[in-house]
């Protein structure tokens, strides 16, 4: 039996723009994990997996071709050389990662379940390999993704992402401190960015410029992450949000909890992911971090996580 496992993932700044070629900052959050265990079993040859969380059992041979946990099996098995024929195996699937909250869950349990399946056949994957094919798993799940997410859970460190370049893992010298608040709103990445795509297509123009804006905005987050000045990147990430209101992903549950924790003491808050719901995320000093909590919960959050980031 073999079991592995990928953290959720924020993204700080730049959601959005970066499926447009701008950067973006994201940082892995080790508090919630996607494990898969792999074990033989006595049966025909094949591949079944359980997500116990979701309450279903695929066998990869009948699974339709874009059901993703289905197909991390088969692009793992190509990477690795092996026929699904030739392997008798039972993935189990547990995840403490909301799923729709935009906290990577698509892409955790993809590299958790590629690099189980991997070390199962005594192999291993890099990094970038595990990478990749949580990428081809996330293409399933909304289409058109920047690659951000693969990439921070893969790598497991805070990332300076922009598409189609290296990935520059961040220093971070003076850790920062994050409160995470679920509106409890499912939030479909898939959504989001159609509507994002559909009003680019109608005003290029001032979308091209909210997206020039935002990337500015995490160029001048990065240095302030990388030295702990909380203050600074709180004060981003407001601004950031007032930028993804404008491209009207934003919500009321979003605005209420933001609002609840900057009133609380927090730097700055904003949405993270796709919004429309999922999880906002607010920087703290961490000497405020009880009031901020019990402020976000008297507003609504079904769920705070307080988090340290580097
Ligand atoms: C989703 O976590 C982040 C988005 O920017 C989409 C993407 O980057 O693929 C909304």
């Amino acid at each position: 039996m073999t079991e592995r496992c990928a953290p959720g993932k924020i993204i700080l700044l730049g959601e959005h723009a970066v499926v447009y070629g701008r950067p973006a900052i994201a940082v892995p959050v080790q508090d919630v994990q996607a494990c898969a265990v792999v074990q033989n079993v006595a049966r025909s040859p094949g591949v079944t997996v359980c997500a116990t969380e979701l309450d279903c059992v695929y066998d990869v041979e009948c699974a339709l071709p874009d059901e993703p946990l289905c197909a991390t099996v088969r692009y793992t098995l190509q990477r690795l050389g092996v026929r699904l024929r030739d392997v008798s195996l039972k993935v189990t699937i547990r995840s403490t990662i909301p799923v729709a909250s935009g906290l990577g869950s698509g892409a955790a349990v993809a590299a958790a379940m590629a690099r189980a399946i991997a070390a199962h056949l005594g192999t291993s994957l890099t990094d970038a390999e595990v990478s990749e094919i949580a990428y081809e798993v996330e293409r399933i799940h909304h289409g058109t993704p920047s690659g951000i997410d693969n990439t921070v859970v893969s790598f497991g460190q805070p990332v300076y992402f922009r598409r189609g370049d290296p990935i520059q893992r961040l220093s971070v010298r003076s850790p920062s401190w994050l409160a995470i608040a679920d509106t409890g709103v499912p939030s479909l990445t898939k959504l989001s960015v159609g509507d994002v795509r559909a009003g680019w297509q109608r005003d290029p123009k001032s979308y091209e410029r909210l997206f020039d804006q935002i990337g500015v905005l995490v160029g001048r987050a990065r240095p302030a992450l990388e030295m702990g000045d909380m203050r600074t990147l709180g004060e981003l990430a407001t601004e950031n949000q007032e930028l993804l209101r404008a491209l009207q992903v934003s919500s009321p549950e979003i605005e209420r909890l933001a609002q609840a924790a900057t009133d609380a003491g927090a730097f700055g808050a904003k949405l993270s992911g796709g919004g429309r719901g999922g999880n906002v995320i607010a920087v703290i000093d961490p000497s405020t971090r009880q009031r901020v909590r019990d402020a976000l919960v008297a507003a609504g959050a079904r769920r705070v996580i307080v988090t340290k980031v580097g």
